[in-house]
């Protein structure tokens, strides 16, 4: 015994002794009553200081492994963990979970998705290069405000959000356009927190959503954890089909909308001016929340600026817009808002707190001083310029290599393809995969089972070189299975 000991750098050598100790007392290698060797002694068998040994008993004693008897040494507590008796219990889980639980497991996607082998070129992601990560300045705003509020950060802080983020956002969105007249924030963990937050909120009459179609699919999961049928609308080039829209909003009753105006996710979809105001027309006239995704908007490469459509919606408190930095910063910082009607936002707040007290204090205060150190607008143009880069270059590659039928996407980080129907993209990965490309099939994205012909292709996080080689297999792969 006692041969296994091995000293780690750089962390103090009594927690090791006392870890190890504890793992030899849990798996049952020391028994109960059983006298521990002197600290001398010890000492010697792991060739540690006796100090250590020392420190090390005492921190057993104090976590109730060990007790001491007077003038004769230390010994393993017979009520220590791994040295009580009786038969263990062996619980059937499933036996236990609900269908929530089991719904979750069967949508999610990250468990039953295709893995990315090493070496293989993969267009399934569309998070943010973190190569353009600017780690100087966020760790320059994270000292920052440690200097001035250490203390106050790592305590306890408010269920609404950290009071200077959400007064940045306030202004960030009236530049936008936004009326913030009689309008408030909630800050949540991302936009999937804060799209729970309101799901969870709404009154359920007729059980059903509208969306567009092909949708988000996260979006898609959470709808279907809270028991919603989805009525999805097919999208035109420049957004939702505002006659399908109308019929169905004529012919069926909804409990709100979620709509992703700009770069929508998957087909990369910019819904025009035009179109903005039409959609906020036309939803006036029925008393359904809408619930407006604006994840990805600073993420354009080309024309002039969007407003959102809760900016579109003036005075109008029918908007609930969900906004994140996940896409335009870091989604490793788990901050998004709520911006709506300050009545509704003083319920959600309510939620929140009953969910998860509060977004972390740290991760905000962290966002804020960067935002508030003018970092956003520097990173925005580095990082819209290597992203504008790769889109073109993907665009380019798709046209040299893939005979599909349409190809969507106006910036973001990702291009939507469409093949002709009855072409299978889950064959196709599958053909690519074997030839070490990966990509992301669109049926998972639709809302009717449809989609079968369609792919995504997220490109941020692939090389230029990769971009040319992996475009190309899926091209040259396609051809082939087309005949
Ligand atoms: C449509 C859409 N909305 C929002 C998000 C961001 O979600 P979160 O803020 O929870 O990271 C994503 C991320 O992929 C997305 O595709």
């Amino acid at each position: 015994m006692f041969k296994d000991f091995k000293l780690i750098a750089g962390r103090p050598v009594y927690i090791q002794v006392k870890d190890y100790m504890k793992h030899l007392i849990i798996k049952g290698a020391l028994q109960g009553d059983q006298k521990l060797p002197s600290t001398r002694e010890m000492g010697v068998l792991l060739q540690v200081s006796r100090n250590s040994v020392i420190a090390a008993y005492e921190g057993l004693e104090d976590d109730g492994f060990v007790y001491v008897v007077k003038g004769r040494g230390n010994y393993v507590a017979p009520s220590a963990p791994g040295t009580v008796k009786g038969s263990p219990r062996i619980m059937d889980w499933k036996a236990h979970l609900n269908g929530h639980a089991m719904l979750a497991e069967e949508l999610d996607i990250m468990k039953y998705g295709i893995r990315a082998e090493k070496g293989t070129i993969s267009f399934t992601s569309i998070a943010p290069d973190e190569g353009l990560f600017d780690l100087d300045n966020v760790k320059r705003a994270f000292m920052d405000r440690m200097a001035v509020e250490g203390n106050v950060l790592l305590n306890y802080g408010y269920a609404k959000g950290y009071k200077p983020l959400i007064d940045y956002l306030h202004q960030y969105m009236e530049h936008k356009g936004v009326d913030m007249k009689g309008k408030d924030i909630l800050i949540t963990n991302g936009f999937t927190e804060g799209f729970n937050i309101v799901l969870s909120a709404l009154n359920r009459k007729s059980g059903h959503v509208l969306t567009e179609n092909p949708t988000h699919h996260t979006a898609i999961k959470n709808l279907k954890l809270h028991g919603f049928g989805i009525k999805g609308i097919p999208m035109e080039r420049d957004g939702i089909h505002l006659g399908e829209l109308e019929k169905a909003l004529d012919e069926g009753e909804y409990d709100c909308a979620y709509f992703v105006p700009s770069y929508h996710n998957p087909t990369g979809i910019v819904m025009s001016p035009e179109k903005r105001q039409s959609l906020m027309k036309l939803m006036a006239g029925y008393d359904i929340p809408l619930i407006e995704d604006g994840f990805n908007e600073e993420l354009r490469y080309s024309g002039s600026h969007v407003s959102p459509l809760i900016a579109t919606a003036g005075a109008g408190n029918s908007v609930i817009y969900l906004g994140s930095f996940s896409k335009v910063l870091f989604p490793g910082l788990r901050v998004g808002w709520v911006l709506a009607d300050q009545e509704l936002i003083y319920y959600l707040e309510s939620i929140k707190r009953a969910q998860t007290i509060h977004t972390s204090t740290l991760d905000q205060s962290i966002l804020y001083q960067y935002l508030y150190n003018g970092n956003l607008e520097k990173y925005l143009k580095k990082a819209r310029a290597e992203y504008k880069r790769k889109y073109e270059l993907t665009l380019e590659c798709c046209k040299q290599h893939v005979h599909y039928q349409a190809l969507t996407g106006d910036g973001g980080l990702h291009l939507f393809v469409a093949f002709a129907e009855g072409f299978n993209t889950r064959e196709l990965l599958e053909a690519c995969r074997a030839q070490g490309v990966i990509f992301t099939a669109g049926e998972m994205f639709y809302t009717d089972g449809g989609g079968q012909h369609t792919m995504r292709l997220g490109f941020s996080r692939v090389a230029d070189e990769d971009i040319r080689k992996g475009i190309e297999v899926i091209g040259k792969t396609a051809h082939k299975l087309m005949g």
